[in-house]
């Protein structure tokens, strides 16, 4: 796959596009990157590539007459007629989708603009696409240039070499990539995930996949729009004005979250999750598994799930007094078995301890689906 980049600043390329992958690619042919200076294209005594703009205004624009006799010149240098794509933050957004579309094109013709813009007569008659690498201002297209280069790159065949595959990562299916580790497998008290070391693979397997949907629904879930439905649903259950249904602000939410626990299960100990180092690890093993309730910036219920790759367990379901009968708890609750769920967990368990409102919360399960297995304990199957 071919690259030309026209610019005012070749010497920008000198660097990010000689090392490592991309390097590579280009020594074995695999992709052919060719910066082109659009300031040898200007005439005249003082060579102008800009000038001030028609009607006035700040700054300079790049002229359309320059950068049509670069265009010209760089078509001329394959005979793959390519794209043309202008740098910009007006245009499209760059994501996953852009760049695989992008890397079926044999070549793309990058205009990188500078200063206050381009002759839009330029970006109308010679301008295929226009991409934008985010909401944010840079001084000019050449690092988007790179960064467009980069990211297309990887989808030409042979250029990741056989050992990884732009298949497996990130985005290839929606979700972000999983934690990984090496060695040393304990490191200053850090452990690495028991399930890694075991040498199970379909255990490791279902693991990384709960990692990718837990981290996406905690840290992107716009890219889950089916949690994100699931969440709005489960928001629009609650029949208080103003509640929001949201993961746990950890560990700014610890103290209102604890009080709940407290007051609700009575002097009853809350075990491992009553230390605030021991909750801290459990948030971080199930991730997008914690979730409050909020009415009015303060936190009036909240419940706590794990999943162990087999069975989900929750824990310590409390909605503040006042706000019971609402359907809070209902609402909480549908949206974590939804989250785990969407996990592939199918069985979920949990223990009712005794206390002043174990009684009330027995029958809230039992109306809920959940069967009880023994004194304290309720069993309940999820559907697929
Ligand atoms: N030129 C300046 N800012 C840009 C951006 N965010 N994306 C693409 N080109 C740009």
């Amino acid at each position: 796959m071919r690259f030309d980049v026209l610019t005012l600043f070749p010497d920008a390329f000198a660097g990010p596009l000689d090392v490592s992958i991309i390097k590579r690619a280009r020594q074995d042919n695999l992709i052919d990157v060719q910066v082109h200076d659009i300031r040898d294209h200007a005439t005249g005594r003082h060579r102008p590539v800009d000038d001030y703009p028609f009607g006035g205004g700040q700054g300079m624009v790049m002229r359309v007459d320059v950068l049509d006799a670069a265009l010209h010149h760089v078509r001329s240098l394959d005979e793959a007629a390519g794209i043309v794509v202008y740098l910009t933050p007006q245009g499209q957004r760059l994501d996953d989708a852009i760049v695989r579309e992008l890397a079926t094109h044999p070549r793309l013709i990058l205009v990188c603009g500078r200063y206050e813009g381009v002759d839009e007569r330029f970006i109308e008659h010679r301008v295929d696409r226009q991409v934008s690498i985010g909401d944010y201002i840079l001084t000019g297209g050449e690092l988007p240039a790179m960064v467009l280069i980069d990211a297309v790159a990887r989808h030409v065949p042979d250029v990741l070499g056989d050992e990884a595959s732009p298949e497996d990562e990130s985005f290839a299916d929606g979700l972000l990539e999983h934690a990984q580790y090496t060695r040393p497998a304990e490191y200053n008290g850090w452990d690495v995930p028991d399930v890694l070391l075991g040498g199970d693979h379909a255990s490791i397997e279902r693991w990384r996949r709960e990692q990718r949907v837990a981290r996406t629904a905690a840290r992107r879930p716009d890219l889950l729009p089916a949690l994100r439905d699931g969440e709005k649903a489960a928001l629009q259950k609650i029949g208080v004005p103003g509640a929001r249904l949201r993961g746990v602000d950890y560990p700014a939410d610890l103290p209102a979250v604890l009080a709940l626990w407290r007051a609700e299960l009575g002097s009853v100990d809350l075990g491992r999750s009553d230390a605030p180092a021991e909750l801290a690890k459990l948030i971080e093993r199930n991730p997008g598994l914690f979730l409050v309730v909020e009415v009015a910036h303060e936190v009036v219920a909240a419940v706590m799930a794990g999943f162990d790759g087999r069975r989900g367990y929750v824990y310590h379901l409390a909605v503040a007094p006042q706000h019971r009968r609402k359907g809070i708890a209902r609402a909480l609750m549908a949206e974590l078995e939804h989250r785990l769920r969407a996990r592939g967990c199918l069985r979920l368990n949990l223990f009712v301890r005794a206390g002043p409102e174990s009684a009330a919360a027995s029958a809230f399960y039992e109306a809920h689906g959940w069967t009880r297995i023994d004194a304290q304990g309720f069993a309940k199957a999820l559907d697929r």
